[in-house]
């Protein structure tokens, strides 16, 4: 265990904190577009009118505003795929600073569209912000389970997901008609982007570059000491330094994992499954269901305030994430991600019988609030924050880029299918759309309870030497032609 224990520094707290901007930018273009959607697609309708002289078909219409959505998760993809190729060359801090001109040109794009009259901006506009939220959904988590004490990772790494969260919320809360959901507002709505951006972009020179990153990669190693000093509040770095030595020396020996090694090599196909299942289990079990369709959702169950009870959502969502921040670190990540999984698949259940119902008990739609919120309060408890920040704990500095971009490609293309199959799945199978969500949360659940290890107060050395053991063997004992296979470097 680290001897720097949880000590909460200034430096730390704004390392941290600078970074989530990057996750905002996610959460808020994942929840802006849902309140203006009519209001946009009266910019679509007439634009194409001007260009045309005649309205557009109802067909188009959907075509277009389904792009607009759902471009957004395949620049996800886009971005998420592609982290490796920035984090190592540039390092973490100036790779995020870097994303931050994408942010701002997909401002400029959505925020000019109107102004234009241009659809096309604000699609392209919507695909660059995916890329850049896809990048940051990458660096993040990196960053900051590189610069978080062992003892604070969960914690710290949870403050990604609040970010994401708290994104969502303000762009509810934005998007209501009196604030700038209006037809004259939207384009400030769209383009507020540019705020965040700015911000980071004034504080990421105030906060360090990962110590594991200059020091593995860079062997920097004074430079590691004096940022590991300012961050732990400390001058006795003495059990940090060791333990990135020690993930240092596993390094020389495994030296670069590329995406196919990931999956060959035996010591890392059980965390990269455990990786890609957790993911899957985020996304799959259905919460951007509710984070896109709520409002309807919500009409549906005959609720008379739909926006409100989106709005609702949101602040559970976000209340729920403050709770996970600080039972984290003590109830460990794989118990809280069974519960989590458990209370969803229930509330899942809860929903199917409120929407089956409602044609008989008007006061079912009640219980669908009950539902949602309690859906997404799981959700928060356990599958929003682990899955995002463990997969830096799964895998040691080698490997670890390759498998955050698997991971988060995964991730994002769940997203996507979700995001568009939803909505069919639905007509197809009326109220009991939920029910394919409750089984696939209780497989996930089979899946967590068997495969995923505890990696709370565990160093990133000791969680991937648990692995090599599963594996059956250690890397102490391999063969030349073992190392090889592992992607070892010849200089070895
Ligand atoms: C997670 C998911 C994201 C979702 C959000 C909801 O961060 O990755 O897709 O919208 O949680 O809080």
């Amino acid at each position: 265990m680290d001897s720097s224990g949880k000590k909460v520094t200034f430096p730390l707290m704004l390392a941290v904190s600078v970074a989530v901007i990057g996750s905002l930018q996610f959460g808020y273009n994942t929840g802006v577009i849902n309140a203006p959607q009519t209001i946009i697609e009266a910019f679509y309708n007439r634009t194409w009118e001007a260009r045309y002289n005649e309205p557009i078909l109802q067909t188009s219409l959907t075509t277009l505003w389904s792009l607009s959505v759902s471009i957004f998760s395949i620049g996800g993809i886009f971005g998420s795929f592609s982290v490796g190729l920035f984090v190592n060359r540039f390092g973490r801090k100036k790779s995020m600073l870097m994303a931050n001109g994408l942010a701002i040109i997909a401002a400029a794009l959505m925020g000019f569209s109107k102004l234009a009259a241009s659809w096309e901006m604000l699609i392209i506009g919507r695909f660059v912000v995916g890329l850049y939220s896809g990048l940051s959904t990458g660096f993040v988590p990196m960053y900051v389970g590189e610069i978080a004490p062992t003892a604070l990772r969960g914690a710290l790494g949870t403050l990604h997901q609040l970010g994401i969260v708290l994104g969502i919320l303000i762009a509810q809360v934005f998007g209501l008609e009196s604030i700038m959901g209006s037809a004259d507002l939207w384009p400030l709505l769209l383009g507020f982007t540019f705020i965040p951006a700015v911000v980071q972009i004034v504080m990421l020179p105030f906060c360090p570059e990962s110590p594991r990153f200059l020091l593995i990669n860079c062997n920097e190693e004074n430079k590691a000491k004096s940022v590991l000093k300012k961050l732990r509040g400390t001058s006795d770095v003495s059990a940090d330094m060791q333990e990135m030595k020690e993930e240092s020396r596993q390094m020389m020996r495994e030296k670069k994992v590329t995406i196919p090694e990931l999956f060959r090599s035996p010591i890392y196909r059980q965390p990269i499954i455990v990786a890609i299942m957790l993911q899957l289990s985020q996304q799959l079990s259905g919460i951007n269901a509710v984070f896109y369709y709520s409002t309807s959702i919500f009409a549906k169950a005959g609720v008379s305030q739909p926006v409100y009870a989106t709005i609702g959502a949101g602040v559970v969502n976000t209340a729920f994430t403050v709770v996970s921040l600080f039972v984290v670190e003590r109830a460990g990540r794989r118990s809280l991600h069974l519960i989590g999984l458990v209370g969803m698949a229930c509330s899942a259940i809860l929903m199917t019988i409120a929407l089956a119902l409602l044609d008989k008990y008007t006061e079912m739609s009640y219980l669908s609030i009950v539902a949602i919120f309690s859906f997404v309060a799981f959700f928060e408890i356990g599958p929003g924050p682990i899955p995002w920040f463990i997969v830096a704990e799964l895998f040691s500095q080698g490997p670890r880029p390759s498998a955050i971009a698997v991971a988060g490609f995964c991730n994002w293309t769940a997203n996507f299918i979700v995001g568009m199959g939803f909505q069919y799945v639905q007509l197809l199978c009326g109220p009991y759309v939920f029910i394919i969500f409750t089984l696939l949360l209780f497989g996930f659940f089979v899946f967590t309870f068997f495969k995923v290890p505890e990696t709370k107060g565990r160093t990133f050395d000791e969680i991937s030497a648990g692995f090599r053991h599963t594996a059956g063997f250690e890397v102490e004992k391999h063969s030349p032609e073992e190392l090889n296979s592992l992607g070892a470097d010849s200089q070895l």
